[in-house]
């Protein structure tokens, strides 16, 4: 099949919405990361955009709506808790996990009785949701492994001739996926740190928050779908976590072993290593640019021929949560300067 590029504009919201109708799986702009929509109600639509993926079936997807009250479709009660947090944040990168009442596909949820929602705060995406007058599953529109696609571009390199359409809506903001929070219990819980941060839950449920990815590894994933591996740059990629000197004691180290060394950098640690390969995050200053330039980063790698990647660490504050939650998963592991 050859996949159809579409620019955003009332006559391709249309055509989109049409293929969605249909049962085709396309794939559109969010303000976290681009998603491969398919219609949450048809299971063998559903099953295309597991194939186009090539994503594990036990790993459940988000559901897309464009408002609140088509939310209140597909699940058992909004609870008071989730619609605290729905009022505060959506539309927006927030996705609130509640009891399913059985109206979503089978192969959405994972077999599941509980279903992830969320409402995005992208133009184009409600846009075409409501001409599909569909809820609409969609998981990020990458290879599953490969990093979230933050552009049109990015979904076409993964996912060309694999689907029916790209809606092109240009660059993402946010850049990292929505927080996911489970809202089925008494306490909300994080199961994937993301671009609203648990002081903004905080701030809105006055109670603390709980977040399950704090001592997730890979062998306890607290969200089905963290136990696979994610985000992977083409080559592997360790995490320095030290001083620049020890940055460049760990280049060497790698140089030396006859490797290819790339690094990937703020631009304040950028200006003190030299390596001919160096792409930038931007500003340590600034988490949320970071977040919403580390994908296109960790996919540039592909242009470069290096053997492997060093990457710099950053702040665990605000969305710098979500950021190293995604560096953690994409590295092979974390090399730690001792304090001496
Ligand atoms: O920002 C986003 O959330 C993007 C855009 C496209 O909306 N979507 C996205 O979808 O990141 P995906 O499929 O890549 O990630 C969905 C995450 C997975 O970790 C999955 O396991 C979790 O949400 N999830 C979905 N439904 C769930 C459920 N019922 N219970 C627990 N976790 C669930
Ligand atoms: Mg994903």
């Amino acid at each position: 099949m050859s996949t159809a590029f579409l620019l955003w504009n009332d006559e391709n919201i249309k055509k989109a919405s049409e293929w969605l109708k249909n049962g085709d799986v396309v794939a559109f702009p969010t303000e976290t990361v681009y998603g491969l929509g398919a219609d949450a109600t048809n299971e063998q639509a559903i099953q295309k955009i597991f194939e186009a993926k090539g994503r594990p079936s036990d790993n459940p997807l988000i559901v897309h709506l464009s408002d609140v009250e088509q939310m209140t479709r597909y699940v058992t009660e909004i609870t008071p808790m989730a619609k605290r947090l729905i009022d505060a944040f959506m539309p927006g990168p927030l996705t609130v996990i509640l009891k399913s009442n059985g109206k979503i596909a089978k192969n959405v949820t994972a077999g599941l009785d509980t279903v992830g929602l969320r409402i995005p705060d992208h133009l184009a995406a409600r846009e075409l949701i409501k001409a599909a007058d569909l809820p609409i599953a969609a998981p990020s529109a990458n290879l599953s492994g490969k990093p979230s696609p933050t552009s049109a571009v990015h979904v076409y390199q993964d996912l060309e001739n694999k689907i029916t359409a790209i809606l092109d809506g240009g660059p993402t903001g946010v850049g990292v996926e929505s927080t996911v929070v489970d809202c089925t219990g008494d306490r909300a819980i994080i199961l994937r740190p993301g671009g609203i941060t648990k002081q903004d839950l905080e701030s809105v449920l006055d109670v603390p928050v709980e977040d399950a990815t704090i001592f997730e590894t890979k062998e306890t994933p607290k969200s089905p779908g963290m136990k696979y591996t994610h985000y992977e740059p083409e080559v592997p990629m360790i995490l320095i976590e030290g001083s620049a000197d020890y940055f460049r004691e760990k280049m060497t180290q790698h140089a030396l072993e006859g490797k290819k060394v790339g690094l990937l950098v703020s631009d304040e640690l950028g200006r003190q290593l030299k390596a001919d390969t160096v792409v930038s995050v931007g500003s340590r200053e600034d988490i949320s640019s970071i977040a919403n330039q580390l994908y296109n980063a960790l996919r540039s790698f592909r242009k470069h021929d290096v053997d492997i990647i060093l990457a710099e660490t950053f702040t665990e504050e605000g969305v710098g949560q979500a950021v190293m939650n995604r560096m953690r998963k994409a590295a092979t592991y974390i090399d730690q300067e001792r304090e001496v």
